[in-house]
């Protein structure tokens, strides 16, 4: 093995790498970006279509990642430039090495935050709160303090490029592994807590009974946007990750585990959400503080709460280690590869670059004007970074994935790449539809209806 292979690593075993993807794919856009987007765009109406998106865009989508990724054994600006070298695809690549970034730098920060939650909440911060109005100005005064905020984005930042450093196997797997099943049984036993609160079953409504009337084209950007953040698509994380997967591996299956996963985590974490809402009056639109304000209020009404309480924000920041280490990875990833920079010093730039852009989001939520309510736009720093890297990137990346292995490398190659090793894949043209036709039109008619409708964010 040359020093340069050595760098990049790769997978201990299939099961190894469900768990890793799995670990990028779960995280705080289950549990802090799911919840508060579902209850700012008509509940129950945007988790229908949510779940459409994620079945006939993420998971086709998601195989073609991993066959591009296992295929070219690189990184996404790599991938595109050794499958047709010098041409504008690299580009696709490159978007998505930087949107990686743009997304650390505020997920980083929101991560931060439940790491401060889980020391707030074993400080007994929260033991005598008796209404969510009251968790509500406890966020607010937490965030309030710019330099609490960046200590934490700081931390947050430094142990994931930590993990990182040490390389792919070793660091990703032996985490995902043991904690991830921990935060699926506590979810359970709190959404339980939830639906039984008294007053719940609005929430409920809410949440499961969809509105048809609500649908309209900035819930389907919206929703498609959640759909591919959540499953960590369309910047090449998976790409990045299919990279580091075995020939005899079977992609689709693989990507089903995942995206099933990640959706009933995502699912799970509604139920925790909007009945303890509901019960507790609060306002479902609330925005980017929701998990913050509804979680504490619950665990104030659970015997035992405070072990639950610090045991779910623990977990909830492990999860999001898992999809930060993933988010630095595809920059990482690139420099090892192309620029032949050792591993560490490619952890040490982008880890300062993300840190660098995540400033104004660490600030914005606790500003009290400038940062908190942007001029033209009207709401936050952190809030555009979400909106620019988090849904339009992402679809911008999704569609152009999909032109690529649906018209330009060709669809025949990915199914092949996919059946090596006489891997059988039986819905080959189910695949082969939704990639040529289904993703790239849908995605680019929600563009032209926002764009015609101006409904940006
Ligand atoms: N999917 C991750 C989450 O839901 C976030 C993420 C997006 C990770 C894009 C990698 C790439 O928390």
């Amino acid at each position: 093995m040359t020093p340069i292979e050595q760098d990049r690593g790769s997978w201990g075993s299939k099961a190894g790498f469900i768990i890793a993807a799995a670990g990028s794919a779960i995280g705080l856009g289950n549990i802090w970006r799911f919840p508060y987007v579902a209850g700012q765009n008509g509940g129950a109406a945007f988790v229908l279509i949510y779940i459409i998106f994620v079945v006939l865009i993420g998971l086709p989508v998601m195989i073609t990642e991993l066959a591009i990724g296992r295929h070219t054994k690189k990184n996404p600006w790599g991938a595109f430039e050794l499958l047709f070298p010098k041409s504008v695809w690299r580009f696709v690549g490159g978007l998505g090495i930087f949107t990686g970034i743009g997304i650390l730098s505020f997920y980083a920060v929101i991560a931060g935050f439940t790491l401060g939650y889980f020391f707030k909440i074993i400080k007994g911060d929260f033991s005598s709160i008796a209404s969510g109005d009251q968790a509500a100005a406890i966020f607010t005064a937490f965030t309030a303090n710019p330099y609490l905020a960046i200590s934490l984005l700081v931390a947050f930042i430094l142990i994931t490029g930590l993990i990182v450093a040490g390389g792919v196997s070793a660091g990703i797997e032996r985490w995902s592994k043991i904690l991830m099943p921990i935060l699926f049984v506590l979810l359970i036993v709190l959404a339980i807590r939830s639906i039984t609160l008294e007053g719940a079953s609005k929430g409920l409504e809410f949440y499961l009974k969809p509105d048809i009337s609500k649908i309209n084209p900035g819930v389907l950007a919206r929703a498609l946007g959640q759909a591919l953040f959540s499953l960590s698509l369309g910047m090449g994380a998976m790409i990045t990750y299919g990279s580091y997967i075995s020939r005899k591996d079977n992609l689709v299956t693989s990507a089903a585990s995942v995206v099933f996963f990640d959706t009933i985590i995502a699912i799970l974490a509604g139920l925790v959400m909007f009945p303890a809402l509901f019960a507790m009056g609060l306002d479902p639109a609330g925005g980017a503080g929701l998990v913050f304000v509804v979680l504490p209020s619950i665990f104030a009404k659970m015997p035992g709460g405070i072990l639950f309480g610090a045991g779910i924000f623990l977990l909830l920041a492990v999860a999001a280690l898992t999809s930060t280490i993933s988010l630095l990875e595809v920059p990482v990833s690139y420099f090892v590869d192309e620029k032949k920079w050792p591993r560490k010093k490619a952890v040490i730039w982008m880890s300062v670059a993300a840190f660098v852009m995540g400033l104004p989001s660490a600030v914005s939520l606790g500003a009290s004007d400038g940062l908190s309510k942007l001029p033209l736009v009207g709401f936050g720093f952190l809030d555009l970074m979400n909106a620019i890297f988090g849904n339009y990137s992402l679809s911008i990346g999704s569609l152009l994935i999909a032109v690529f292995a649906g018209y330009k490398w060709g669809a025949k190659v990915v199914i092949a790449e996919i059946q090596k090793e006489g891997v059988a894949f039986q819905l080959k043209h189910v695949w082969t539809f939704l990639i040529r036709f289904v993703c790239p039109v849908a995605i680019a008619i929600i563009f032209v209806y926002i764009i015609v409708t101006g409904n940006y964010f």
